[in-house]
Parts: C-alpha cells; sequence; structure tokens
C-alpha cells in the first residue's frame, strides 16, 4: 500500500485525478481572501505562509503581489516547479522553499507569519494528531491579529458525498479515493467550527462551482474560512 505523501509524489508526477493542481491561476479562495485584505485596507506584503503549496499557483500569486511567502510541501518536485514559475516572473527573492511535513513542528518563529493560506492541504493529512498539530503550529506561527484563510471540502459535495458512503474512512467524514487510496477528511460546518474554535471566525461560507476532478465534471462545493488569531494587529 502506498503511504499518503507517496500518493501526492505520484499525483504531482501525473496530474492524472486533480489536474486543477497544476493551474498557473490562483484558486479563486486565494483570490477572494486577497480581496478580503484589501477591503481591510491591510498591506499586500509581509510574510505569508503557503500551507502545502503543491506547484505554487497561490504562493506565485501572493509573491507578485508583494507577499514574502514560505512555501511548505512535502513533495520535493513541486518545490522545483515553484522555482521555476517564480525565475519566469522575475519573483524568485519573493518565495522561499521548506520541503517539510505540514502535521509535524514547523520550522518557523512564534508569531511570525502576516497571513496563513491552507487551500485545500490540512484536508490531505491522514491522522486526527497530524491535523491537530497542524492546528497548533498554524495558531503558533501566526501573528496575534494575523489573518489564515482555510478552503476544505464540504462534505455534502457531490463526489465526496458518494465517497463518504461507498469508501469511507475511519473517521467522520472522510473518504479513501479508489484506485490510489488517497485520504481526505471533509467537513461539516459544526466540524469546522469546533476544530477551529481558538481563532476567530470571521468567515464561514460554502462556495459551489463546476469542476472537474476523478475523470468528471461535477458540482463541487468547499467551504471558504477567514480566521483571525486573536490580539492586537502588529
Ligand atoms: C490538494 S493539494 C493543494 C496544493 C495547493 N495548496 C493548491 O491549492 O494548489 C495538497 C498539497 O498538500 C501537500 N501535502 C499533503 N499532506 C502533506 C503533509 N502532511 N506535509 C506536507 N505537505 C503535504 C501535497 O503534496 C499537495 O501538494
Amino acid at each position: 500500500m502506498m503511504t499518503q505523501k507517496q500518493i501526492w509524489v505520484e499525483e504531482h508526477l501525473s496530474g492524472r485525478q486533480l489536474p486543477s493542481m497544476s493551474n498557473e491561476d490562483p484558486s479563486e479562495m486565494v483570490v477572494r481572501f486577497v480581496k478580503f485584505l484589501k477591503n481591510k485596507k491591510l498591506p499586500l506584503r509581509g510574510q505569508a505562509i503557503d500551507i502545502g503549496a503543491g506547484k505554487g499557483r497561490n504562493a506565485v500569486y501572493l509573491a507578485s503581489l508583494g507577499f514574502n511567502v514560505h512555501c511548505v510541501d512535502y513533495v520535493q518536485a513541486v518545490l522545483s516547479t515553484i522555482d521555476n514559475r517564480a525565475k519566469k516572473k522575475g519573483i524568485r527573492h519573493r518565495l522561499q522553499l521548506w520541503c517539510a511535513r505540514i502535521d509535524e513542528e514547523w520550522n518557523f518563529a512564534s508569531n511570525f507569519f502576516d497571513i496563513a493560506i491552507d487551500c485545500y492541504s490540512s484536508i490531505d493529512i491522514e491522522t486526527i494528531n497530524g491535523r491537530k498539530k497542524y492546528l497548533s503550529e498554524l495558531y503558533r506561527t501566526l501573528k496575534p491579529g494575523g489573518y489564515a484563510m482555510i478552503s476544505v471540502v464540504s462534505s455534502d459535495d457531490e463526489i465526496e458525498k458518494e465517497l463518504i458512503a461507498s469508501h469511507p474512512g475511519r473517521e467522520k467524514n472522510s473518504s479513501i479515493w479508489p484506485d490510489t487510496g488517497k485520504f481526505q477528511k471533509n467537513y461539516d460546518e459544526d466540524e469546522l467550527r469546533e476544530f477551529y474554535m481558538n481563532f476567530e471566525i470571521i468567515t464561514i461560507e460554502k462556495i459551489k462551482k463546476p469542476a472537474h476532478k476523478l475523470n468528471r465534471n461535477y458540482q463541487a462545493t468547499n467551504f471558504y474560512l477567514v480566521l483571525k488569531k486573536g490580539g492586537e494587529n502588529v
């Protein structure tokens, strides 16, 4: 049986099941978050973390706006893709690449990041303890007053709802993808509110859109969250 990391190494090479992960345009969730920051009149600079950065569609976008982006992913190959994409755009100096796990201690000081994004990444951590570690590291490293954008797949997403019924994981609302065995944790709103309870939940929205995965066109249902760490904005 392949580990979750091996499944990701293979998926990043082939782009077989989640072709959107190879897009160069940023996720609309991150674009929406940037609009939120602009509306708050917050500067689009400072330290950002892209948690599970993948091929960097979001990290390169944030860096092009002016953020210094720390990309963390456990697949070395995607960091090389980010390296190439950033060089082509002349913004390589605004990206730091870290080949590391997001479900173990993060190699960053406390209160370091102005913003954080987790664009469908922590849903791929295959243990509850791993997700709790991600959560405590997110809280520790975000500055007081800092904002985090989290996007996750809803448990009533068209495909995930089917998989939760036909190929359930051990945890509530989780699935094991057929063919590869990839684990995915999906959420309902109550679970999200409980999991992120240490943060102030600024926004929690369910968003539907046409999408493509697992060789299917379907209606995706995702959650968009903006979280704030309590304390003064610094
Ligand atoms: C669904 S992809 C999202 C990628 C990116 N955030 C985006 O929106 O394009 C999840 C990413 O998280 C990474 N990942 C999953 N679990 C991880 C872990 N435990 N430690 C580090 N990276 C992980 C995978 O390699 C993959 O690049």
